[in-house]
């Protein structure tokens, strides 16, 4: 590792196009010495002795916010959970009050929400590092634990090819983009012409796929994008908060559903991965998400050691 975690103390990590490939590869290869390290026997850290972070959701969680109160814990913080609603926050106090307040008392937030914008006006008022833990814009923690999954079973990023298949206006589409960009992997979007990614994270993604010499490719043949690749992605048809369009969502997207016949499109050694919850039978099916294909507990573990590099290096 040519950097040190000094250089990320203090750093927001709203979207992944604000962090360096070299901070990427980092956290990424310090998420897999952690995990190396947890399996050796060391699961007490306490790297972050006597801070505490207060952890805001939004939206419903399991693995985010398990994975964040157990890797503080490791850590040696006290972790504060706090539902939306449960703050003033939900009787209109102001983002930036709530900001300047909580600086005051905690070392570091991590937060879930509704809008992007709303996560940005909170670091911008936060003297503390704000830290997403998915917004409608992207899920950049996710992604860090995601692209180790990579790692631990191809040994290696430059030259892979991943295809995501599904909604391409996908927080999780946003995310995988950008650092498959940042890592040299090759990016293939299977979608509906209708559902196309942020137009802003595009262009961020194919200048780090001008520099890395990753390709970007968007199509809308669910067969083409998953041909000869070495990971597939999907994600819910329908994301938390879209409850009103869900039936025309479920519609366009039927088409682009993982099952075995487009699994058997992709390599031989090919691994399938969600950041879940799945929806079986919708986005995905029994036999993929079950079969050898399938590498989504491993990649849901890694949301464990992922969350303690991310908190580790972030938090002052
Ligand atoms: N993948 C993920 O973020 O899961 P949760 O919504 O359960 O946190
Ligand atoms: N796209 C999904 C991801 C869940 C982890 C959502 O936003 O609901």
């Amino acid at each position: 590792m040519t950097m040190s975690i000094k250089e990320l103390k203090g750093k927001d990590m709203l979207c992944l196009k604000e962090f360096t490939p070299e901070q990427v590869k980092y956290l990424i290869e310090l998420g897999l010495d952690l995990k190396r390290r947890y399996h050796a026997g060391e699961r007490i850290l306490n790297t972050l002795n006597g801070k505490s972070i207060a952890m805001i959701f939004e939206k419903p969680s399991t693995r985010t916010r398990v994975s964040l109160e157990v890797a503080a814990y490791q850590l040696g913080a006290q972790p504060i959970t706090l539902g939306w609603n449960e703050l003033q926050l939900g009787r209109g106090e102001p983002i930036k009050d709530t900001a300047r307040v909580l600086s005051r008392f905690v070392n570091g937030i991590t937060a879930r929400v509704k809008n992007h914008n709303d996560l940005i006006e909170l670091a911008n008022y936060a003297d503390i590092p704000v830290i997403n833990a998915l917004s409608d814009l992207s899920h950049p923690m996710q992604v860090i634990a995601d692209y180790m999954t990579v790692y631990e079973k191809k040994g290696k990023f430059k030259g892979l090819k991943l295809a995501f298949i599904g909604d391409g206006s996908d927080n999780m589409v946003h995310s995988l983009m950008i650092a498959a960009s940042q890592l040299g992997i090759d990016f293939y979007l299977g979608s509906p012409k209708d559902l196309k990614p942020n137009n802003e994270i595009f262009k961020a993604a194919k200048s780090f796929a001008e520099i890395s010499g990753s390709n970007i490719v968007i199509t809308e043949d669910p067969l083409e994008a998953v041909d000869k690749a070495d990971v597939v992605y999907t994600d819910v048809f329908v994301s938390m908060g879209q409850e009103d369009i869900a039936e025309a969502k479920k519609k366009l997207l039927k088409p682009y559903q993982v099952n075995v016949k487009l699994m058997e499109r992709a390599n031989n050694n090919a691994i399938f991965l969600h950041c879940l919850p799945a929806h079986r039978g919708e986005e995905v099916t029994d036999d993929v998400i079950e079969g050898p294909w399938s590498a989504v507990w491993d990649e849901a573990e890694n949301r464990l050691h992922s969350e303690k590099a991310i908190l580790t290096s972030l938090i002052p």
